[in-house]
């Protein structure tokens, strides 16, 4: 809802907080250059809500997010901090932006980002709104994050060149993806992937099941195997391990992809998100709105209230799951 729509100044700073994910720079070019088309002085503030408590800002001219629609991490850095959760730290800071007259703020992150959107709009005069960037793409309220895309395509470039050396070994393959407590990634990679298994967070593990099926692929014919393994669920990991070592004999490899997935360059479909993303963002500010988070639904981009967003659950397709589950063996 409109706070301060009288006081505006047509100032606007924007920030990216918590873990960094390809396409932010998308976004943030986007940001910065429909906001100056449409009269504003457009700032950076570094690190994240840590730059924002530091008085870490700079100006953002035209040039300022030449050359970086084609990069991964994030030109205006990011930074994660548990101090941004004292309101009267969030009020301190809000005062590095109100003191240059910028009364505007648009915040690129994820669920912990946005805990930091609703604070300002609560507790502060600043207009503030969310945009939804995060390789785990665990929020219920979107149905994309800016990442997760570039994300999943890393992990199925990593099954590829994984696949050329367990097919010569006649190995078995853990191959374990980040996401925090969402299996997302985990699902969507070994379904395009066709991996064997997939285990994740929201599903029920039974690890001996997997050992004796294993095997039993084996016995058929198989002659290599991945198993998909969601960050949510790694404390599986050395059990499966020596399970399925146990049952069929033979080497049984982990990789964790880890930090690998969220750099690189954002693929289009990414770069296209953030650059729609960061426009409605703009629009909403423009129309003096704050505690609103943007997102996408089907092809629409929509917008939510901040609470709303996080409160959504976000849907385990299991449709999906049992798909990806019935196929692979
Ligand atoms: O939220 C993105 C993410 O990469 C998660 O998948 C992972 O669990 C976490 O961040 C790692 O965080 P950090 O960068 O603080 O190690």
């Amino acid at each position: 809802m409109a706070k301060n729509a009288t006081k505006q100044t047509k100032k606007l700073a924007i920030l990216t907080s918590g873990g960094d994910s390809s396409g932010m720079n998308a976004c943030i070019r986007t940001a910065v250059r429909y906001a100056l088309n449409k009269g504003y002085e457009v700032y950076g503030v570094r690190h994240g809500y840590v730059g924002l408590i530091e008085d870490d800002i700079i100006e953002m001219p035209y040039g300022s997010v030449s050359n970086c629609v084609h990069t991964g991490g994030t030109i205006l850095r990011t930074g994660r901090t548990d101090e941004f959760r004292k309101p009267e730290v969030v009020q301190a800071a809000a005062q590095n932006l109100l003191k240059r007259g910028i009364n505007n703020l648009i915040v690129i992150g994820g669920d912990g980002s946005f805990h930091g959107v609703s604070d300002l709009h609560q507790l502060t005069d600043i207009n503030v709104i969310g945009i939804p960037g995060t390789i785990d793409n665990d929020m219920g309220y979107t149905d994309y994050t800016i990442g997760f895309d570039t994300a999943c395509n890393t992990v199925l470039d990593a099954m590829l060149k994984l696949r050329d050396t367990i097919t010569s070994h006649d190995r078995i393959m853990i191959l374990e993806v980040m996401g925090r407590h969402c299996g997302d990634i985990a699902l969507k990679t070994a379904l395009a992937g066709g991996a064997e298994y997939v285990i994740l967070p929201e599903a029920p593990t039974d690890v001996d099941a997997i050992a004796a099926s294993v095997k039993k692929g084996f016995d058929k014919g198989k002659t290599s195997t991945i198993i998909v393994l969601a960050e949510g669920r790694n404390d599986l990991k050395d059990e499966l391990r020596e399970k399925v070592k146990a049952s069929t004999g033979r080497t049984v490899n982990h990789v964790a992809l880890s930090y690998i997935q969220r750099g690189g360059t954002p693929s289009m479909f990414d770069r296209v998100l953030a650059s729609r993303l960061a426009a409605r963002a703009v629009e909403l500010i423009e129309c003096g709105q704050s505690g609103r988070v943007v997102g996408v639904k089907g092809s629409d981009i929509i917008d939510v209230n901040v609470i709303e967003a996080l409160k959504a659950k976000k849907n385990f397709d299991d449709n999906l799951f049992a798909l990806a589950t019935t196929i692979s063996k």
